[in-house]
């Protein structure tokens, strides 16, 4: 290695004869397969042109490690994350410049301490239970499309507010949906294409933007407040930038979109494996059934913040469920400075200013280097001592290092709810094999897979 790295260093390896319209339509077309062939014929670091782009993989911890620890004028997002702005809306997030976006999310931060957390435990428990209640005594569902439906309900009532979710909630869910589907493979790399989903997107925006700026201005009329996000968006205020103002209607539709864009369909896809993992594996199922148990032997029904914080059975369910299937298939940023990189081997490369970057959660964590026996789902793996998990930028489901998942804690104590209502109230059994993951869907979720569910007898 040491005389490898004597030597000059060289681009990354370039996956010659992809044509223009080729790359893109390997990348947009599901770039697991992508990522697969060129991860066995150049290894963990190589480039491909992707339309007028050069993408270049990093696979792995010890080629990523500049990656995620980087600041943002070396390794910035807003290049490559752009193609959010015509569905969060101009003046947040990847519009805006570095410094802007940091307070942004310093005030999302600020909705996501350990005090607003507890407050929200309460609601994601009362629409699981709600929710669940509504199941009959034995039946036939699908996970992916009831954690979907469940965490828009939990979401519109913590992030988009009490007003959403009570009297909003079926027109919100709809322009919501609309954004969705203006966000398709192609729209990455052209966000203004003139398609009809593009069309529609920008309409259900601008629906968004009017039932938003209603509320708030409802709100800071009235004086009332509320314990949601939107309430922390709506009482922030920039410090050291924009003159301290407050802000925006446009600017708070926009958060919330963003953070809704980040969490929801992350939120209801690892809920999904988890039970599915759980299902496919009754050990496992019934060992976090037994701790739902213990947990109210010792602290009685209520699921609280304290509660769920104690569940250390499910946590590890989870975050196996996670590395199984990370919903996110490719983190990205623009290299603003060139910077070398050197893989396991010793091979040292060199990455051009310029280039798009992308480290694979997915791939990475399937590598065995990082995880023993990766295929096989085994939450003791993260048991203590957590060697596995504590291995540098090997488990990076959220991320990793500057940009790491500020959602983290919120979504364990939503998936928590959601399972520990389950766990404490019904069986399953997988009607079908373990499926596989839809890698073709912008954030990767299992493709159907029906669960029979039969509720326990008291
Ligand atoms: C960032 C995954 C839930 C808000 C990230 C990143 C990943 C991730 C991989 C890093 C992206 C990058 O490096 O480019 C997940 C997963 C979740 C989840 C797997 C659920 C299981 C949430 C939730 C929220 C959220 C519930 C908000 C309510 C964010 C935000 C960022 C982020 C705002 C950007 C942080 C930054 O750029 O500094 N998430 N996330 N996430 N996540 Fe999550």
């Amino acid at each position: 290695r040491v005389l490898f790295n004597l030597l000059p260093s060289k681009r990354p390896p370039v996956w010659e004869g992809l044509p223009f319209i080729g790359g893109l339509l390997k990348f947009t077309g599901g770039p697991w397969k992508l990522l697969e062939n060129g991860y066995a014929k150049f290894g963990e670091c190589f480039t491909v042109p992707v339309a007028h782009r050069r993408v270049t993989f990093l696979i792995g911890p010890e080629v990523s490690p500049h990656f995620f620890k980087a600041g943002d004028d070396e390794m910035s997002q807003s290049e490559v994350y752009d193609f959010n702005i015509p569905t969060f809306g101009r003046g947040v997030v990847f519009d805006v410049e570095q410094k802007v976006r940091t307070e942004q999310f310093r005030m999302f931060t600020e909705a996501l301490t350990k005090n607003r957390l507890k407050s929200y435990v309460p609601h994601f428990n009362k629409e699981a239970e709600e929710y669940f209640a509504k199941w009959g005594e034995t039946g036939v569902v699908d996970f992916k499309d009831e954690f979907s439906k469940l965490i828009t309900l939990t979401a519109a009532r913590t992030l988009l507010g009490r007003e959403v979710r009570e009297q909003l909630f079926d027109e919100v869910a709809d322009l919501l949906h609309g954004l969705d589907e203006g966000m398709v493979p192609l729209s990455v790399f052209f966000p203004y294409a003139p398609i009809p989903v593009h069309f529609k997107r920008d309409r259900c925006r601008k629906d968004l933007a009017a039932i938003f700026a209603k509320i708030i201005r409802a709100r800071r009329e009235s004086g009332r407040r509320e314990e949601d996000v939107l309430q922390q968006f709506i009482d922030a205020r920039y410090q050291n930038v924009n003159g301290g103002r407050a802000l925006t209607e446009e600017e708070i539709t926009g958060l919330l979109i963003a953070v809704l864009f980040a969490g929801q369909h992350t939120s209801s896809i690892t809920t999904s494996w988890t039970g599915i993992f759980m299902a496919a594996n009754k050990e496992h199922y019934n060992k976090a059934a037994e701790e739902q148990q213990d947990i109210i032997r010792k602290f009685g029904n209520e699921l609280s913040f304290e509660t769920l914080s104690e569940m250390e059975v499910l946590h590890r369910n989870i975050t196996e469920a996670l590395r199984m299937h990370p919903p996110l298939l490719l983190v990205m940023r623009y290299a603003k400075k060139p910077f070398s990189v050197t893989t396991s081997t010793g091979k040292s490369y060199v990455i051009p200013k310029g280039d798009v970057v992308a480290a694979s959660p997915n791939f990475s964590h399937m590598l065995p280097q990082c995880f023993n026996n990766p295929k096989a789902y085994d939450p003791d793996r993260f048991a203590p001592p957590r060697e596995e998990q504590n291995k540098p930028y090997a488990f990076i489901g959220f991320g990793a290092g500057r940009h790491a998942c500020i959602g983290q804690n919120f979504a364990y104590l939503q998936i928590k709810s959601i399972w520990s209502v389950l766990l404490r109230n019904f069986e399953f059994e997988l009607l079908d094999p373990v499926p596989e993951a839809d890698y073709e869907s912008m954030v990767i979720g299992p493709k159907p897979c029906r669960v029979r569910y039969t509720r326990r007898k008291l």
